[in-house]
């Protein structure tokens, strides 16, 4: 459908139609309706970051759209990269009822002492908004709340308004009259999201998009945009515990991998300041096949805790299970054992969790699962002060970690004095309470003394 040459735009409420008529249909003045040329549209779903711009050297460009705002939250800045980037259009992506709109209600309140930020709720009146905003102690005059799905209309407001920061909550109900697919379909989402991220470049100003994606990615209209935005946040949680991470899986102004850590409570998100020490806060005494190892995400190393649980199966029904490590790899992991070390696993069941819910994907993680799993097996418990790493090989052998420094630096906060490391790692350290370890064999043997 080829976009109309000329619409029809009411001089006192701002409403746009395509069709002439006496009385407009938004504020019902009469006669109010006069003719403007409609504004040339790009292609459906283009993106322009600058418009009608001209080359020039890479050294005149002024670094402006660099400067970093702080939401005020400062998980949330970490995973942006140290604080938002005018113009950036950040996706906010989770399951529905993990948080998202609470943490951009907090997130608004905070970026409203800069000026007027706009937040377009299309999923709650506002009158819920104000109302969980009241809760969060988030009400502040700067923030303007905007109950609207039509991205025509919202755009107007936009122009009226002139925020300094833009709420999109979601995504999948905003919709735009250039298209008849329904909301929420690919075609006007990601038309929708075109527009918006032009306007964000345009005025300069960062723009949060709210999208629901389900577990199983069953909605598939937020993932069509990962490409065109920014920067890609996934807010996870069990909904059974208070915990909640955001993790960032596309950032073009900061580290991919990156991870806040909150706690949702009764008044909203709160940052976890130590989230080692939260993950660890449960960890039982003296427990066999519990071992801890630490994982950089990002910029920060957090501690972990590693629980395998193994007993004999049935004959021939051996079962593997794997909660927050990937199944292959530990699949991997009880061969190089048996094989290797010489524990017949092969007939027992094994159940391997992160606690926390946490998705362990790091090959430095290898050794602390093998640890746990050999730890259940001979029922001996590791000493509570150890920490585990190492990347195991198939003929048995442990291999060096990346920043080794840094993730025995962050046990030390918290109390851990002996360090099962790769023996290459160990090398280049000297300090006490290192155990170098060299093969999967040694590490059973000095694990457990
Ligand atoms: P919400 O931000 O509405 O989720 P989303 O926008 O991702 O769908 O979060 C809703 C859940 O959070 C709801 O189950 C209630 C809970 N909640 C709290 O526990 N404390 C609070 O202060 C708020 C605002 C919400
Ligand atoms: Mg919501």
């Amino acid at each position: 459908m080829a976009a109309p040459r000329t619409r029809y735009v009411c001089q006192s409420c701002g409403a746009a139609t395509p069709k002439w008529a006496g009385r407009c249909t938004q504020c019902a003045e009469w006669n109010t309706l006069e003719e403007e040329a409609a504004p040339q549209s790009a292609p459906k779903g283009a993106v322009a970051i600058s418009a009608g711009a001209a080359p020039q050297a890479i050294t005149s460009i002024t670094g402006h759209d660099t400067r970093r705002i702080s939401t005020g939250i400062g998980e949330l800045d970490r995973v942006l990269g140290d604080g938002v980037v005018p113009g950036a259009v950040i996706l906010v992506g989770g399951d529905p009822g993990i948080g998202k709109s609470t943490l951009m209600l907090q997130a608004s309140h905070n970026l409203a002492a800069r000026g007027p930020v706009l937040y377009v709720s299309g999923e709650e009146a506002p009158h819920q908004v104000r109302m969980r905003a009241e809760r969060l102690d988030a009400a502040t005059d700067h923030l303007l709340v905007l109950a609207e799905t039509q991205l025509e209309a919202i755009e107007r407001h936009i122009e009226n308004t002139a925020p300094t920061a833009l709420v999109v909550d979601s995504i999948q109900t905003t919709w735009t009259e250039r298209l008849d697919s329904v909301p929420g379909s690919v075609g006007q989402i990601r038309e929708v999201s075109a527009r918006l991220i032009g306007i964000a470049k345009k005025r300069g100003i960062p723009a949060f998009l709210v999208g629901h994606v389900t577990k199983d990615g069953a909605i598939a209209g937020p993932r069509v945009l990962e490409h065109m935005v920014d920067t890609v946040l996934y807010f996870e949680g069990d909904r059974g515990h208070a915990y909640r991470v955001l993790r960032a899986v596309k950032n073009r102004f900061g580290n991919t991998n990156e991870i806040g850590v909150f706690e949702m409570g009764g008044e909203g998100l709160a940052g976890v300041a130590n989230p080692s020490a939260f993950f660890l806060s449960e960890r039982p005494q003296g427990a066999t096949g519990s071992v801890v190892t630490a994982a950089v995400t990002g910029t920060r190393p957090i501690l972990l805790e590693v629980q395998a649980l193994v007993s004999p199966a049935p004959y021939g029904s051996a079962r593997r299970t794997a909660l927050g490590v990937d199944a292959a790899r530990l699949g991997l992991l009880l061969a190089v054992m048996e094989k290797r070390a010489g524990l017949q696993v092969a007939a027992e069941d094994v159940y391997v969790n992160v606690v926390g819910g946490f998705k362990l994907d790091e090959p430095g993680a290898d050794l602390a699962i093998l640890l746990a799993v050999a730890g259940s097996f001979r029922d001996a418990p590791l000493p509570e002060d150890t920490l585990v790493l190492g990347e195991v090989g198939l003929a048995g052998e442990v291999r060096a970690v990346q920043q080794i420094e840094a993730r025995i630096k962050e046990a030390e906060g918290l109390g851990f004095t002996r360090f099962l490391i790769p023996a290459r790692n160990a090398e280049r350290l000297s300090r006490p309470g290192v155990v170098p370890i060299s093969s999967v064999r040694e590490a059973i043997e000095q694990a457990f003394q």
